[in-house]
């Protein structure tokens, strides 16, 4: 099979170095990949977003199979364009993806179906927003309604950060037309878990629990980031949590998706607040997670691809999904300074067995040479049977790895080992 997977980050390595266990694969496009991609997939330069080239590369290879990653490409309709060449592709539709796309859209679905999250209000007029402001209990949270690269996302300890919020997020326009609209939701406290899950609008198959570190800094101290690393599973879902969530949150949501109109087919990713009010949907994503996918896919015993092949092919129900019983942890290299400013184009030394090594932000120089070339450069996972032992390797193996102005939190999996 020729296999065509769209991204260029940790997330795709780790899906591509899965996907190439499977013996049916003869071949695999990364577009556009990155400079470590390039030693597990031959990288095409044709950007994520590029649709109208992707599709036409993909009919000039004559692909069997394509992996959507990312969200924007899902969220502008890849799939729905793959799909209408006769190329099978992983990811929900269009339709489907603005489960992402529009939080608005995803909190009205979760209120007309009953599913537990934050209360909240949209707005699409300024001044309703400011006033609404004057009288909510505080903190708030404020989100822009579209995609906003996971910056979208401001919690408001005051009145003054709430309205400088609707400000930046409304008027400014600091994620351009994502914020035409806002939705303006109730804080909630407690342990986050990530849930991703395969799904073909039939069957709902929720992978092994995760915990994500956004912080830039340990002890969840610093800038939200797109995450410095990973554990699985994560020990707040409990067996009883996880019984809730999917009476309450996961069967509920696909229900509700196909009665929309909107099947949704591909990875949903449920990201939850585990409240003393019970768990609550924070937000859905259409996709893998990054770093979420380099613990979840490290402890998948079962073929990726074949899994993959079901949920596109309305068959998820006769696919085998074990995950090992083990523990993951991905620790997180960046470049000093993400996810503010950073200097670039240092070399990145790698040890021989790159395993559990999966390279995000590096290209290839024109000497050659891998350098380092964004602000989450490579993810470092090892799996074991404990998370103690786990993490233990993981940090052990960091030490492996060497480039200038490396950064990367001391922490990971802390608060789930003291759980
Ligand atoms: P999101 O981009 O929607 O994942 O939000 C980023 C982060 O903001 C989440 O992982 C939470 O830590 C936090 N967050 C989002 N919504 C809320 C909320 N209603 N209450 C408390 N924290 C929130
Ligand atoms: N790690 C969070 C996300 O992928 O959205």
């Amino acid at each position: 099979m020729k296999i065509m997977v769209i991204g260029g980050g940790g997330r795709e390595h780790a899906i591509i170095k899965s996907i190439k266990k499977n013996p049916l694969v003869d071949k695999i496009y990364a577009l556009p990949g990155n400079g470590g991609i390039a030693m597990d997939a031959e990288c095409i330069d044709i950007g994520a977003t590029d649709l109208d080239k992707i599709v036409d590369f993909a009919k000039s290879k004559d692909i069997d199979y394509a992996i959507v990653a990312p969200d924007d490409p899902l969220v502008m309709g890849l799939v729905d364009l793959l799909e209408d060449e006769g190329i099978p592709s992983f990811g929900p539709s269009k339709a489907a993806a603005i489960i992402e796309g529009s939080k608005a859209f995803s909190k009205e679905l979760m209120k007309k179906y009953g599913i537990p999250t934050a209360e909240y209000e949209i707005f699409s007029d300024v001044d309703s927003a400011y006033s609404y402001i004057e009288s909510c209990n505080i903190p708030v949270v404020v989100k822009a309604d579209g995609l906003a690269l996971g910056k979208g996302v401001i919690i408001a300890e005051t009145r003054d950060e709430a309205k400088a919020a609707i400000k930046s997020i409304m008027e400014d326009k600091a994620f351009g037309k994502s914020g035409d609209t806002i939705v303006i939701e109730e804080f909630l406290e407690g342990p986050e878990v990530s849930i991703l899950s395969f799904t073909d609008g039939n069957t709902l198959v929720p992978m092994v629990s995760s915990m994500d570190h956004k912080r830039a800094l340990d002890g969840d101290k610093g800038l939200n980031t797109g995450g410095m690393g990973t554990i699985a599973p994560n020990p707040y879902y409990t067996e009883e949590i996880a019984e809730i969530c999917r009476e309450e949150i996961f069967l509920p949501t696909m229900i509700a998706m196909n009665r929309e109109g909107r099947r949704f087919k591909g990875c949903l990713y449920f990201g939850l607040m585990i409240t003393k009010d019970g768990p609550k949907v924070i937000e859905y994503n259409c996709r893998f997670g990054d770093p979420e996918t380099q613990v979840v896919l490290p402890l998948l015993e079962s073929d990726l691809l074949d899994i993959m092949l079901h949920v596109t092919n309305e068959s998820l129900d006769q696919a085998e999904v074990v995950f090992s019983d083990g523990a993951a942890c991905c620790i997180v290299m960046a470049s000093e300074g993400y996810p503010a400013s950073y200097e670039k184009g240092f070399e990145i030394n790698l040890p021989e067995n790159m395993d559990s090594i999966f390279i995000a932000g590096a290209k290839t120089s024109s000497q050659g040479k891998l350098v380092t070339s964004g602000g989450r450069v490579l993810g470092i996972t090892e799996t074991a049977d404990t998370l103690k032992e786990a993490v233990n390797k993981a940090y052990e193996k960091v030490k492996s790895v060497h480039f200038d102005n490396a950064f990367y939190r001391k922490d990971i999996g802390k608060k789930a080992l003291d759980v």
